[in-house]
Order: structure tokens, then sequence, then C-alpha cells
């Protein structure tokens, strides 16, 4: 636990920390000074994203509402891009990765905004064959996974591009990575609501919205 977190901000750290650090530099490779587009940055995921991207020293796109705008650019974000009115992938080019949070267009999109070489991530994606291989789930799922992700893997051709769906695995060493950039003030975390353990199903509520900034914390007393 970073020293200088309480244990409701240390609570909301974990996932979305080791979520994104995978992503970024697990799967993407990331390097200083490169182009990172990271969808939904105002999100849980995507609030320690940004931060976690400038903290490696490279340059940050992201999504956001015009009400989320101001926290984003707060975190370090160099460009954002207001979902209401623009498109992400009308405005950008040239990018090394793109981290998909959402899915679905949202990914399709993503490969058109990359360099040759670069890295689609995405949370919100199909698993391929090596993902099945990876997580031990046998062959025929795997090659059921190969065949649901062709257009991905195509749309990977096409653009000369990795593709990549992950699921956050636990990691003490990436944790311990984080909680230096934490506790040098690097990373922060961004909590919009607590919630007592009585009222877990109005926080659940609350996520389901789709719409809650940073993390969502309930806290239970012993
Ligand atoms: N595979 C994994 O290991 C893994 C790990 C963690 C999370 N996930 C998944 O990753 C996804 C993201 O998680 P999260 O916790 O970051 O979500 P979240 O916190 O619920 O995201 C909500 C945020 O997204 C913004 N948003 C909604 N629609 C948007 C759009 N079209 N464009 C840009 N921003 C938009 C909202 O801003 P506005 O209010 O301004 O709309 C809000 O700030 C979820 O589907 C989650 O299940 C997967």
């Amino acid at each position: 636990m970073p020293k200088n977190l309480d244990f409701v901000q240390a609570a909301s750290i974990p996932l979305v920390s080791l979520t994104s650090y995978q992503a970024l530099v697990e799967y993407g490779h990331l390097k200083h000074e490169q182009k990172v587009f990271i969808q939904a940055g105002s999100g849980g995921v995507g609030t320690i994203a940004i931060q976690i991207t400038k903290a490696l020293g490279a340059y940050v796109a992201t999504t956001a509402s015009g009400k989320n705008s101001a926290l984003v650019k707060s975190l370090g974000a160099d460009k954002v891009i207001d979902y209401h009115t623009e498109y992400f992938a009308d405005e950008l080019r040239n990018y090394d990765i793109a981290f998909d949070t959402l899915g679905g267009n949202f990914l399709k999109d993503s490969f058109k905004i990359l360099k040759a070489g670069g890295h689609v991530i995405t949370l919100n994606g199909l698993p391929d064959y090596r993902f099945g291989v990876d997580h031990d789930l046998g062959r025929t799922r795997s090659i059921l996974f190969e065949i649901a992700s062709t257009h991905l893997r195509h749309l990977a051709k096409k653009y000369h591009v990795f593709y990549r769906f992950f699921i956050m695995h636990p990691s003490g060493s990436q944790l311990a990575t984080i909680t230096k950039f934490i506790e040098e003030g690097k990373v922060k975390p961004i909590i919009d609501k607590v919630y007592s353990y009585n009222q877990v199903f109005t926080a659940y509520d609350h996520l389901q919205s789709k719409h809650a900034p940073g993390k969502t914390v309930v806290k239970i007393n012993v």
C-alpha cells in the first residue's frame, strides 16, 4: 500500500492501475515520447491510464465530454476530444498505441489512427487463439476464439498493426512500480463517490450508469 494513501484511496488503485499498466507496457510496449490514445479518459481505467502514460514520458490524446475535460487535462492529457461533438478517428493519425475501453465500432475505428507497427489494445474486444492458449482454455475454444476475432485480425493485417484483447492478471512487481509512481506524486487516485456497505446496490447502479468519472469505492467498517 502506497505510504501516502489511505485505505479508501488505496482500494481504488489495483484493478485499474494493473489494467492500464498491462495494456500500455506489457502489451503495448510503450516507449518514451510515443503517442497514445486512451478511449474514455474520465473513466476508472482512463483516469489512471492517462497518468501512467504521462509518468512514462509519452503524449496522450483522450476522449471525454465537456464536463470532464478539465479533469482529464489536470491528469496530463495533451489533447482532449469532446466525444459529443468530434469523433476520435476523424481527428487522430499516426499514433503508436490505441487503448480501447469501449469496444464495438470504437474498437474497429481504433485501427485507423495508428502508424504501421502500432498496437490496438482492448478491454472490450474479442479474444483470439493466443488468448485461449495463454489461459489454458483448450484447443477447441481457442479455435472458436480465432474464428470469432477474424474481422479484428483482418483489420490488424490491413493496417499493419498488432491487436490484443486481454484480461488483467495480478502482478506484485507491477504493483510495486505503480506504488513508486504514486509515492513520487506521478499518479493519484481519482475517486468519484464512496458508499457504505449498506449502500452497495446504489453504488452498483451508479457504476451501471457508465457515466461515473474515476472510481467508486464501497467502504466496509470492521
Ligand atoms: N479486461 C479487463 O481486465 C478489464 C479491467 C477493468 C475494466 N474493464 C472494462 O473496461 C471498461 C471501462 O471501465 P471503466 O471502469 O473505466 O468504465 P467507467 O468508469 O464506467 O467509464 C465511465 C466513464 O466513461 C465515459 N464515457 C462513457 N461513454 C463514453 C464515450 N462514448 N466516449 C468517451 N467517454 C465515455 C464517461 O464520461 P461521460 O459521463 O462524460 O460520458 C465516464 O467518465 C468497462 O467495460 C470495464 O468492464 C476490463
